[in-house]
């Protein structure tokens, strides 16, 4: 089964990702934790390139390089461990891409979804959107690190993101499941696991 985490910068995907593994390694089931982009050794480089806010890129190129630590990205990683059965869960996927290049810099919709299509990507099983009022999620992530290229960008850039990842639940329910990330973490992963124990029952 293939499970993609997704939300706007500091929506609390990093906490929600450690309550997971632990309840998961409980149930002793098998599951390999992944993210995008930067998960394979090429990957790596492509994500220093693609997050080093001294890098000059246009929405195209930016786009293009994503989509290539994605091919790495399922070719070496997700679908190997899919194949052996496990349960494969990615902090970032295709819907990323939809949302900060689609929603955020403005690349036709359309393309992308073509690019996923004839490059055969997987379909995730099940979507987690944690969605996160857009000015809560940036003071999280300023409070964090030292800002990255996407992080940096204007408020508006990251309003945008959020928009076209709510359309994206709303088009797509069936996959995509909008979990309230302004609640404290504990209910975040409560949200998560009711979902998560229908869909392994299904399984
Ligand atoms: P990262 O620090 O891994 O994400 P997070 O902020 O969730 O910890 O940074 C990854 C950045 O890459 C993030 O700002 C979003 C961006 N990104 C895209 O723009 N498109 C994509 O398809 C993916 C996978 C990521």
């Amino acid at each position: 089964m293939f499970i993609t985490l997704e939300g706007i910068e500091g929506s609390g995907k990093s906490t929600l990702i450690k309550n997971l593994n632990n309840y998961l390694l409980d149930l002793d089931i098998d599951v390999l934790f992944t993210r995008e982009p930067g998960a394979t050794i090429t990957g790596k480089n492509i994500r220093n390139l693609l997050l080093s806010p001294n890098t000059d890129l246009s929405s195209e190129a930016e786009l293009l390089l994503i989509m290539a630590d994605r091919v790495e990205h399922i070719k070496n990683i997700i679908a190997p461990n899919l194949n052996l059965n496990k349960l494969v869960i990615s902090d970032r996927y295709i819907d990323s891409t939809i949302a900060y290049q689609g929603g955020g810099r403005g690349i036709k919709i359309k393309l992308i979804e073509s690019l996923i299509k004839n490059l055969k990507m997987p379909i995730p099983d099940l979507t987690f959107l944690i969605d996160i009022n857009v000015e809560i999620g940036l003071k999280r992530a300023k409070d964090r690190a030292e800002l990255d290229r996407f992080e940096k960008e204007e408020i508006n850039f990251h309003k945008r993101v959020r928009d076209a990842y709510l359309k994206i639940a709303k088009k797509d329910p069936e996959r995509v499941i909008r979990i309230n990330g302004n609640q404290e973490e504990e209910s975040v992963f409560n949200d998560v696991k009711h979902y998560l124990e229908i869909k392994l029952a299904k399984r």
